[in-house]
């Protein structure tokens, strides 16, 4: 019988994609979000790409009983992808409550409910924000992490070492953090992708928002960073090559293969981008022309940050394949069938 996964927030931008990947490798999957940043229809597009409807549950795992409830109800889950999350920066400094009642919450909700039910795997949603401005570039799992810039950074952190600790006193637990650079992209068959409510934060969908009409023009925030072109760096990663990398962090635990119960990657690609560099490749690859101009820096960004993904490489067996060119290509294809462009 298929083996069966909890995807929390599974009908967000990387859960879509890594429930459309479990689906495709045999896996039975069970969402459950609680729609606050994504559309039921979600489950269509899903349904449209594979042809399976996954199983799913609206509530909110922050709330203990409904947690507690669901297990009772499933008995066969066999492992979990824990993506549900609040997720904006600017946001968490205004609500830090909410952050780290929701964020910390579900994830000891679940904690508490694998030892219960007796599931011991679990993928976790980290983030290379946990570096902060790393001192020595590129970033190995060895890179010290630093002090959060932001409350939704310092969720990942304190969730990281919740994992950690709950590990250490829990043998039969088994956790696998990835820590994610920066998804973009979105699937070729252009039915899934990332949809933000309201003004994007991310610059992906602020770019794509602008090649359709929808903004004026593009920021690109400070050409002053010590980088060739001023503008700042980051490793972008193809959603679906990082929906991959959950499915190979299964297959690891279920195969007993973990080297120790809490381990952490970084997933991306190994090279770095600038902003600049990021629109010029935009701008090539759709032909579309992108009106942008530079404004002051954004307060909390860093300078530059790159993945080492040698680690992760060799223990995963696990490589980010798509180009940059591609990636943007689907992202575009993607905004274009959202807005119904030809
Ligand atoms: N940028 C612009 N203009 C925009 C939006 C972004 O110039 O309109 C620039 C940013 O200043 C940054 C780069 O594009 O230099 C990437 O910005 P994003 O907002 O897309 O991504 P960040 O690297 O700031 O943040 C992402 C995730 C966070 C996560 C962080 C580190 O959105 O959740 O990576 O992991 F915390």
């Amino acid at each position: 019988m298929a083996k069966q996964i909890l995807v929390t927030g599974g009908t967000g931008y990387i859960g879509s994609h890594t429930v459309v990947e479990l689906q495709e490798r045999g896996f039975d999957v069970v969402i459950v979000d609680n729609l606050s940043n994504s559309q039921i229809e979600v489950l269509d597009n899903i349904e449209k790409i594979t042809g399976i409807r996954p199983a799913f549950e609206q509530f909110d795992l922050s709330e203990r009983d409904l947690t507690d409830a669901f297990f009772k109800k499933y008995s066969d889950i066999a492992a979990i992808i824990h993506f549900a999350a609040f997720k904006a920066v600017g946001e968490s400094v205004q609500k830090p409550l909410e952050y780290y009642r929701n964020n910390m919450g579900s994830l000891m909700n679940l904690l508490e409910c694998m030892n219960k039910y007796q599931v011991p795997h679990m993928v976790f949603s980290s983030s290379c924000t946990v570096y902060g401005q790393p001192d020595v570039l590129p970033v190995t799992e060895q890179t010290p992490r630093k002090e959060a810039e932001s409350p939704y950074g310092n969720t990942k952190a304190i969730c990281e070492d919740i994992m950690r600790d709950y590990c250490k006193a829990n043998e039969a637990i088994n956790c696998i953090a990835l820590r994610y650079f920066n998804p973009i992209g979105a699937h070729p068959t252009a039915l899934i992708g990332e949809l933000p409510v309201g003004v994007p934060n991310n610059l992906v969908p602020f770019i794509t928002q602008t090649a359709a009409g929808l903004r004026d023009e593009l920021s690109i925030f400070g050409d002053d960073y010590d980088t060739e072109d001023g503008t700042a760096i980051r490793d972008y990663i193809n959603v679906v090559d990082l929906a991959k990398a959950h499915v190979v962090a299964i297959d690891r635990m279920l195969n007993g293969k973990s080297k120790d119960n809490y381990e952490y990657f970084n997933v991306g690609t190994g090279s770095g981008y600038s902003v600049m560099q990021l629109v010029k490749a935009f701008i090539k690859v759709t032909g579309v022309n992108l009106n942008y101009k530079i404004v002051d820096r954004r307060a909390g960004d860093i300078e530059k940050i790159w993945a080492d993904t040698t680690y992760g490489n060799n223990e995963l067996g696990w490589k980010a394949e798509k180009t940059l060119e591609e990636t943007l290509a689907s992202a575009w294809a993607w905004e274009k069938n959202v807005r119904g462009l030809k």
